[in-house]
């Protein structure tokens, strides 16, 4: 039996999901953004775990509990910026998507969500960025069947439609 993946419009931080996922900067120390949001929800006990993680690398992942969240877990991994694209930026932003999965999958989570990592501040084009986001996620999904459902959890209409496209294509293929 298939994983399943959908897409919402929605504030991540309300999901009632075993983890979210935040799109974090390398010191995990909290920002704007979806990052923002995710630390004020959760309350002062995110930052405090979070301070004994000694950040994160651009690509990877790590991860607390939820603490006043209603998601068990939160994911925080580190986008890359947007440089135009000859950075490595596609390869980094796929294994955020991958070492997400596979974390989840170690801490039993049978339910993610993720934002639209790096599309905000870090100026990700953002069809660019669903196009890895959809493709990573099928593919790791099925070394990790344990992760049975994947949320992308869009901020806007716009976002909602380009992953709705991608996913419709894929369960085409
Ligand atoms: N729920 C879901 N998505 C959201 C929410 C929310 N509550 N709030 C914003 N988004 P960004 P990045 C969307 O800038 O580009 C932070 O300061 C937003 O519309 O949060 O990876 C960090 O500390 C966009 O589509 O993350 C880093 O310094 C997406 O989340 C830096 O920003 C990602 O936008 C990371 O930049």
């Amino acid at each position: 039996m298939s994983s399943i993946l959908r897409a919402v419009v929605g504030d991540i931080t309300t999901l009632h999901v075993d983890a979210i996922v935040n799109a974090a900067n390398r010191s995990l120390l909290g920002g704007g953004g979806v990052d923002g949001a995710i630390h004020r929800a959760a309350g002062p006990g995110l930052l405090e775990e979070c301070r004994k993680l000694g950040g994160c690398e651009t690509g990877d992942a790590k991860w607390t509990r939820g603490h006043r969240l209603p998601a068990k877990f939160v994911i925080h991994t580190v986008g890359p910026v947007w440089r135009g694209g000859t950075q490595g930026e596609a390869d980094l932003l796929a294994s955020c998507y991958r070492c997400c999965v596979e974390i989840a999958s170690e801490l039993g989570a049978r339910s993610i969500a993720f934002p639209c990592i790096s599309t905000g501040a870090y100026g990700y084009p953002r069809e660019e960025a669903a196009s890895i986001a959809v493709s990573t996620v099928c593919d790791t999904i099925l070394r990790y069947p344990a992760v049975r459902e994947v949320i992308f959890c869009c901020f806007s209409e716009k976002d909602l439609e380009i992953y709705q496209t991608l996913l419709n294509a894929d369960s085409e293929r």
